[in-house]
């Protein structure tokens, strides 16, 4: 993210990003005590706002902070946000924290919480990865058991995406007791016998919004695509794995751990979700357009 020109929200302020600053104090930095969304932006608009406003809304709940905005309040700052960077492309962070408060584990009680909100443009998703895939390699699940909280404590997915990238791969896939959990920054997909699985939701897989909306369009156009559980040892032997993320889409995974998923190339079943994936941004971008908010 380049800071120049970027304007930042901190705590109700619009301001330039390199001025905007929280306390030391602040529970996010002491304690990583917060949560956080990534919402993605297509010509201007955020795509699936209100599911990722539902899913930052159930984080606040898990973690017992009240929500600082309200949902109606929340949108109107990140339009806002989207119009000062003029950002076309690109993807909104919203992230708060229980706020600054002398340092104790438990709860402050006269803390007012964090609300930091930063808006940058997409980094395009570079063809190759498209017409070739990317390589991932897997790893013991090492994060906590809460996983399905968008929290902000990310150490353990930094180290395995630097691992992941010290390999020459973009993505790292956790698995838990011989079990897909997701990726650093991904849900994850497998091809086994010709149909498409998705880990359900639980405790250590976040619900995904991109995910979610490649199996409401999957069972729309009646394609082999399902949530269920998905075996280190399928994983392994898949015809073909995915990853899903609001940043870069659904992408083929065709080198994991460095041998070839399949036939080491793209799959068919990928090849057609993508497509279904985009003629849905595509079509809600349209229909918005038509009802100006
Ligand atoms: C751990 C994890 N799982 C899954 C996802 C995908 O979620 P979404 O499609 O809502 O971006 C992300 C996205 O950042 C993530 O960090």
């Amino acid at each position: 993210m380049t800071l120049k020109g970027t304007i930042a929200y901190l705590n109700g302020t619009f301001l330039p990003l390199e001025e905007a600053q929280v306390s030391i104090l602040d529970r996010g930095f002491q304690f990583a005590d917060g949560v956080y969304e990534l919402i993605p932006v297509y010509a201007g608009w955020p795509f699936r706002l209100q599911a990722h406003l539902t899913r930052l809304e159930r984080s606040l709940a898990e973690i017992g902070l009240g929500a600082p905005l309200v949902r109606r309040e929340l949108a109107v700052r990140v339009a806002e946000l989207i119009r000062r960077n003029a950002t076309g492309d690109g993807k909104v962070y919203i992230q708060i924290t229980r706020g600054a408060a002398e340092r104790d584990h438990a709860f402050p009680s006269d803390t007012t919480a964090t609300v930091v909100m930063t808006c940058a443009p997409a980094e395009p998703i570079p063809e190759t990865w498209l017409s070739e895939g990317i390589a991932a390699i897997t790893a013991e699940d090492i994060r906590w058991a809460r996983c399905d909280i968008k929290s902000i404590a990310l150490l353990p997915n930094v180290m395995l995406r630097q691992r992941a990238a010290e390999s020459g791969a973009l993505e790292g896939i956790w698995l838990h007791q011989a079990q897909v959990t997701e990726g650093a920054a991904s849900n994850v997909f497998a091809v086994v016998a010709g149909e498409a699985r998705t880990p359900p939701d639980g405790s250590r897989v976040l619900p995904g919004i991109t995910r979610d909306v490649v199996l409401e369009r999957a069972d729309e156009e009646g394609l082999p695509v399902r949530s269920g559980p998905v075996t280190e040892e399928e994983l392994k032997n898949a015809e073909e794995v995915w990853t899903t993320s609001s940043t870069k889409e659904v992408l083929p995974v065709t080198r994991l751990d460095g041998q070839p998923v399949g036939s080491g190339r793209p799959g068919p079943l990928f090849r057609r979700v993508r497509e279904a994936f985009r003629a849905r941004v595509a079509s809600e971008l349209a229909q918005a357009r038509e009802v100006p908010s």
